[in-house]
């Protein structure tokens, strides 16, 4: 990496990034904006904040319980899903759930379809987005806009032009006040908490090089069934799909790339060196994804970030993120650090620390308080390290930060609607750019 690249490579970043560095000017600016939402809600409705779910299937239901859980001042009040099961079978966990006397949608508030999300946060107070990736750009942007309070799932785009495209709406919440907690959970857990707080204190001393890994087996599939489109196939089995879902390092591996952000302080990686492939799950049912991927990040200051993540049957599993410095080594998942000198510290407080409950905590202690969480600069920055290490594994090449935040190459299908679709063939590396 020669200097005036890497000099680029920084001044793309404070273009694009530093700008999230006037977000608690602007909490600041716009805490009363947010208090006076939450008067106008109640006021409306009894004190209560109506909640909305985007995405109705397993961590959309999941994150809409913590929210109930959080605040007993809320109502689940309107649900969208592309397809009325989901929304059905959501409503009756979450009925069945310890908030259940909030949970009051009636028919008229359960929409369906690609602009379910519209409906939803035209009527609510708070969103949570969970629907697979490929639709958080536009469905954030709508949220933002509209002032909403949001809980936005991660990841929060597939590829360039939907980053830049989150880029801007976080900037904007920014600038509106809008409260906008990230689903990078990790961020959420206090023993993370603290052992990344000690590895930034000098716990191990100067970084030399982070592991992180998630090896683990295969995920759910739904099959096919004969009345559906191929639209609606890929739809329900969006993890195979990259347009869906920017392959699994993008959609399961961003939590240790984000664990290995969060301990690099966020700072972004100069590129990164991948190789990948299908060797285990060939079938076509698989969609066009990968299943496993190595890759080498290289931070301007010498650091590197190993990275390792498969889904594969029958083959052994792990899931750590080990930090190497010049005092000693963190165990990030173990929430263990030892010293070289023969020191060791692990978290053993048992206290509750349910990081999924957490987050909604936060966002709703912030709601009440008019305070501003805005989790922007990391939500996109780790996103993005994921989808820069995809495309080079795809492409074969060594990718740049600066070519995945500039990438003009749009995942996104030309139409969006229940029909016919043609899906790429897996990437061949060497053989198309990716970027
Ligand atoms: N933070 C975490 O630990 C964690 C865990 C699991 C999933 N997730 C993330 O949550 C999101 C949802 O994952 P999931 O496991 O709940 O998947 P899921 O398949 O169970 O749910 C996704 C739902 O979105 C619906 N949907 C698809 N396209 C839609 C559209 N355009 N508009 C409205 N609804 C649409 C689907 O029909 C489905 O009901 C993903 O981004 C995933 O990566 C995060």
């Amino acid at each position: 990496m020669s200097t005036d690249v890497g000099k680029a490579h920084l001044e793309t970043t404070r273009r694009d990034f530093m700008r999230y560095s006037s977000a608690a000017l602007a909490a600041a600016a716009f805490a009363g904006t947010a208090a006076t939402k939450v008067a106008r809600a109640a006021a409306a409705n009894d004190g209560k904040l109506r909640l909305g779910l985007i995405g109705c299937g397993g961590r959309g239901t999941g994150a809409m319980r913590n929210a109930l859980l959080a605040d007993s001042n809320t109502i689940l009040y309107a649900m969208g899903d592309m397809f009325s099961d989901m929304v059905d079978d959501s409503l009756e966990k979450l009925k069945k759930s310890e908030a259940a006397d909030r949970v009051t949608v009636d028919d008229k508030r359960k929409f369906t379809g690609f602009d379910a999300y519209q409906k939803v946060i035209e009527c609510c107070d708070m969103v949570v987005l969970a629907t697979p990736p490929a639709f958080r750009p536009a469905h954030l942007r709508a949220a933002v806009e509209a002032g909403r309070y949001i809980f936005c799932e991660k990841p929060v785009a597939v590829d360039g032009p939907g980053i830049r495209h989150v880029i801007e709406s976080c900037d904007l919440a920014a600038k509106n006040g809008v409260v906008l907690v990230s689903g990078l959970c990790y961020r959420y857990e206090n023993k993370k908490r603290e052992t990344i707080k000690r590895i930034h204190e000098g716990a191990v001393g100067d970084i030399i090089s982070i592991e992180t890994v998630y090896n683990t087996s295969g995920l759910w599939h739904k099959g096919r069934k004969d009345n559906w489109t191929e639209m609606e196939y890929e739809l329900r089995n969006w993890l195979y799909f990259d347009w869906l879902s920017g392959d699994h390092i993008v959609e399961q591996h961003i939590h240790s790339l984000d664990k290995m952000m969060w301990v690099m302080n966020d700072t972004p990686p100069l590129k990164a060196t991948a190789s990948g492939g299908r060797t285990v799950r060939t079938d076509a049912k698989y969609g066009n994804i990968y299943d496993h991927f190595n890759t080498v990040f290289e931070w301007e200051s010498g650091v590197r970030g190993f990275s390792s993540c498969r889904q594969w049957e029958n083959a052994v599993t792990a899931v750590y993120d080990n930090v190497y410095g010049t005092k000693g080594v963190a165990k990030v998942q173990e929430h263990a650090i030892s010293g070289r000198d023969g020191s060791s510290w692990k978290w053993e407080s048992a206290e509750k620390d349910d990081m999924y409950q957490n987050e909604l905590n936060a966002l709703f202690s912030a709601i009440r308080k008019g305070e501003v969480i805005n989790n922007g600069d990391y939500m996109v920055k780790s996103n993005l390290a994921a989808i820069m290490a995809r495309m080079s594994a795809y492409s074969g090449q060594t990718v740049t930060w600066d070519q995945a935040l500039n990438s003009e190459l749009s995942y996104l299908p030309e139409k969006l609607e229940l029909g016919d679709l043609a899906t790429r063939p897996a990437p061949v590396p060497g053989a198309a750019k990716y970027f």
